[in-house]
């Protein structure tokens, strides 16, 4: 009998693995790059890892210091966003829970609906399920899409959402940016071609797609609470079937000892 090559084995399954990890990074890297003519912002991907507590803790504090004052997590209890995301209840209570609500409250705007009506047209939505309906590159291409368009009642207009009625809140982060658009294609679509920045924010162009990265994330994670215990969980199951394979590899070939 020949004797079986585990060193090939274990290194065709590093491959593997290997592979399997750098596909959705080269994917990725691929829809980050600008088309050939202009500005490719419907290829913008939020590339947000769910599984990445930090960034969505980062992403909690975003969301209530830019969000919270319009939109409405209706069904996100404090105290459970605490928990999932590995927030002590101390900071949980200084940082995140505003001065008038307790942890058990669910995470509700004060700002009044009928308000939303008559300062922009429209009530901010809540945000419970907008990455699920909408989808995590949909948000990040909205946060990012903001741009000078002085016959809006706002003053700026997004590429994502046309005439929307939401202002340009992370103005002061990404700074402000006219858009110049180029001739209309024969869908009647007109391509951005490129941006010129109006007015300079406080961050870079690289920490603002951090910021909006991780604001997504955790509208995905509110989206489906849940998704991030299952992932944990998976995981787990990942590696307990490779180990298992590796056993049950290991029983057949002592068993087919003794027949060769
Ligand atoms: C000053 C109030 C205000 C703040 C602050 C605000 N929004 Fe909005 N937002 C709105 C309004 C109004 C709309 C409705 C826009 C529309 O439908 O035209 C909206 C709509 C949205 C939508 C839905 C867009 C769609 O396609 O329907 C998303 C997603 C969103 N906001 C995300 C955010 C996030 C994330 C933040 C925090 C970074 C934020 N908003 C902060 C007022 C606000």
């Amino acid at each position: 009998m020949t004797e079986p090559k585990p060193r090939g084995f274990l290194r065709a399954a590093a491959c593997l693995a290997a592979l399997l990890l750098s596909v959705p990074a080269l994917v990725a890297n691929a829809a980050e790059e600008h088309g050939a003519t202009g500005v490719d912002w419907q290829a913008w991907t939020a590339n947000n890892q769910v599984w990445n507590t930090e960034s969505l803790q980062r992403g909690a504090t975003n969301f209530v210091n830019y969000c919270l004052g319009c939109h409405s997590l209706k069904y996100m209890r404090y105290s459970r966003m605490g928990v999932d995301l590995g927030i002590p209840e101390a900071r949980l209570q200084d940082t995140l829970i505003p001065t008038n609500a307790k942890p058990t409250d669910y995470m509700l705007s004060t700002f009044p609906a009928v308000e939303g009506e008559t300062w922009f047209g429209k009530a901010p939505p809540d945000l419970s399920l907008t990455a699920r309906a909408k989808g995590t590159n949909y948000i990040y291409q909205f946060l990012k899409g903001f741009y000078v368009d002085a016959s809006k009642a706002t003053g700026t207009n997004n590429l994502a959402l046309d005439g929307a009625a939401m202002p340009a809140v992370l103005s002061d982060l990404e700074g402000v940016k006219a858009a110049v658009f180029g001739e209309a294609d024969e869908a009647g679509v007109r391509h951005v071609e490129r941006f010129d920045q109006v007015a300079a924010g406080r961050m870079t162009p690289e920490q603002f797609d951090s910021f909006v990265r991780d604001t997504v994330n955790f509208l995905d994670y509110a989206s489906e609470p849940t998704q991030v215990q299952r992932r944990a969980l998976g995981i787990w199951v990942v590696l307990f079937l490779a180990v298992f394979t590796l056993f049950a590899w290991l029983l057949k070939r002592e068993y087919w000892k003794d027949v060769h």
